[in-house]
């Protein structure tokens, strides 16, 4: 009796023992460890950077010569391909895809694919929009690892990059090399120049709060304070106390927003020059506004009128470039930017309108 639950926890023991090296051993690349592949490059200068923590995906790549870009990916070996995609959307369909696979045998076959649709047969071998440079790809197992390599013959690779990883034990085969449905995928931004590589996600959430807040202060909060001190002039001074605090809350809330955008373009790595420079253009004149308010002429002061003018046709300026450019942050983040440009379409009527009455009372009064 004991010495058979000795055995039993010996032998769990051990099981337990065996899973520790099975980890180990799925860990044998890290970016502190040396690549000693024979590659058709040179691999002492490469960033490296985990790219894909729920596979241990990790990605080294360097910019060799103007036009040729170096990869290596490094993944746990599970008799499966590892694919690297391209994509202009951040999504698989309409990205091209670098795939690699072990055989039984030992030998490695890495080729090109294009996705072109949800359905197999759309994802097509030997076809894409990446130029990878002849002989250059090879695929290699080694310490349960495969490092997947090849170079792309571009001046800039795209930086939404996916990685997937296929079904265990199932990999490609002659005559079409059709590729079975992933495992597991994982779409990311890849930030070159950095070196940092982020989940989409975390982008979107980033992106949806850059909206909202420049959305919120520069579209919305600025009309309503500007309306607070041209309508509601007979409460004096209330008038003045609310529209100085709306302005202030918009203005603070606006510059969160324009510095999210700033994190947002290096993060994405985004071309985004005219949104960008409208978004300056609405901060620098936010800030001329500002400082009107501190340089204010008294009431009776001769200038006071032409400051006024200065005033009120600024804050107007600000508000128009500002619902412009609202309207075209959402063309550029939103792949279907409807709901979002339908919500801000009726808040805006619904303030054009309710003015346009309030400028009717107006005229009536004077
Ligand atoms: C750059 O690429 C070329 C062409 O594949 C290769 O001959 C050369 O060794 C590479 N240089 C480095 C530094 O990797
Ligand atoms: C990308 O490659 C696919 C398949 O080779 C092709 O149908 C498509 O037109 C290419 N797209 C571009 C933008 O070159
Ligand atoms: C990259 O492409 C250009 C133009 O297609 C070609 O002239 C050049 O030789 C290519 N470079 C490599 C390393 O293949
Ligand atoms: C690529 O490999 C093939 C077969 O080994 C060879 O015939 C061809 O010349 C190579 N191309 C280059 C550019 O080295």
């Amino acid at each position: 009796m004991k010495l058979s639950s000795i055995s039993i926890i010996f032998f769990f023991a051990t099981l337990q023992a065996l899973s520790v090296l099975q980890v180990n051993s799925q860990s044998t690349d890290s970016c502190n460890s040396n690549l000693n592949l024979d590659l058709p490059f040179d691999t002492s200068l490469l960033n490296c950077l985990p790219v894909w923590s729920r596979h241990d995906f990790i990605l080294r790549y360097v910019r060799n010569l103007s036009n040729v870009w170096n990869f290596v990916l490094s993944a746990p070996d599970t008799n499966s391909f590892v694919a690297m995609g391209f994509s202009t959307t951040g999504q698989m369909v309409g990205s091209s895809a670098v795939v690699g696979w072990v055989s039984a045998d030992g030998s490695g076959t890495v080729k090109q694919y294009f996705l072109g649709g949800q359905r197999p047969n759309l994802v097509v071998a030997d076809q894409g929009n990446l130029t990878i440079v002849e002989n250059s790809t090879s695929i290699t197992s080694r310490s349960s690892r495969v490092y997947l390599a090849f170079q792309l013959n571009t001046s800039q690779p795209l930086s939404r990059v996916l990685y997937s990883v296929g079904q265990i034990r199932v990999i490609p085969s002659a005559p079409g090399f059709a590729l079975a449905e992933h495992r597991d995928k994982v779409s990311t931004l890849l930030n070159y120049r950095t070196g940092t590589s982020a989940s989409d996600s975390q982008h979107s959430r980033l992106r949806k709060s850059h909206g909202i807040l420049n959305m919120l202060s520069w579209g919305i909060l600025m009309i309503i304070g500007a309306m607070a001190g041209r309508y509601f002039k007979q409460w004096d001074p209330m008038w003045f106390y609310s529209h100085a605090a709306i302005q202030s809350c918009a203005f603070l809330l606006g510059l969160a927003g324009i510095i999210s955008g700033f994190v947002l373009e290096d993060r994405l790595n985004a071309e985004v020059d005219t949104h960008k420079a409208l978004g300056i253009l609405i901060l620098v004149l936010g800030c001329l506004q500002v400082m009107a308010v501190f340089a204010r002429p008294g009431k009776e002061s001769k200038v006071r009128k032409y400051w006024n003018w200065y005033h009120h046709n600024g804050g107007r300026i600000v508000i128009l470039i500002a619902i412009a450019n609202v309207f075209y942050g959402i063309h550029l983040g939103e792949d279907d930017g409807t709901s979002w440009n339908a919500a801000y379409a009726v808040v805006i009527s619904i303030l054009f309108l309710l003015s346009i009455i309030l400028e009717v009372k107006l005229w009536r009064q004077n």
